[in-house]
């Protein structure tokens, strides 16, 4: 089964977001680049982004039965969505919280993230090569 990879709220307006932050990449370069890692690790990939919440916890209902583990970056829902961790908890299958940016140096507001402690891994501030430590994380898994 493949690994979901789902970008929630903004994700999609990668390359015109602040640069400092979040980098050039654009959201298809991103997953582009992430299908060719996981086809080197020998795994399957299913990327997805939408900006609706219920959208994002329906995929997450999805995931299970699905996915043999799911990649995260909720985007804002990280930080409030009491919604995207409940849907997160009923997994069984790993789960990576990816961020491009380092939350925890920025806003304080940002720095909660109500989705890490149902996570297995987290990483952050590393740019798009975070969602590579992700994937071998879950290839060795
Ligand atoms: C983000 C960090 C979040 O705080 C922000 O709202 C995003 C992207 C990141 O990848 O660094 O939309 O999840």
């Amino acid at each position: 089964m493949p690994i979901y990879v789902l970008h929630g709220v903004n994700l999609d307006t990668l390359g015109r977001r602040d640069p400092a932050h979040y980098g050039v990449i654009t959201l298809p370069e991103l997953e582009g680049k992430i299908t060719e890692w996981a086809e080197e690790l020998g795994l399957e990939v299913d990327c997805r982004q939408t900006n609706f919440e219920g959208q994002y916890v329906e995929w997450l209902h999805e995931a299970s039965g699905s996915a043999d583990g799911v990649i995260v970056n909720p985007g804002a829902w990280t930080h409030y969505s009491y919604a995207v961790r409940d849907a997160l908890e009923l997994l069984t299958v790993p789960i990576v919280e990816v961020h491009l940016s380092n939350i925890d140096t920025r806003e304080e507001w940002r720095r909660i993230s109500v989705v890490r402690d149902v996570a297995a891994f987290t990483v952050m501030g590393k740019g798009s090569d975070g969602y590579r430590e992700a994937l071998e994380y879950l290839s060795k898994r």
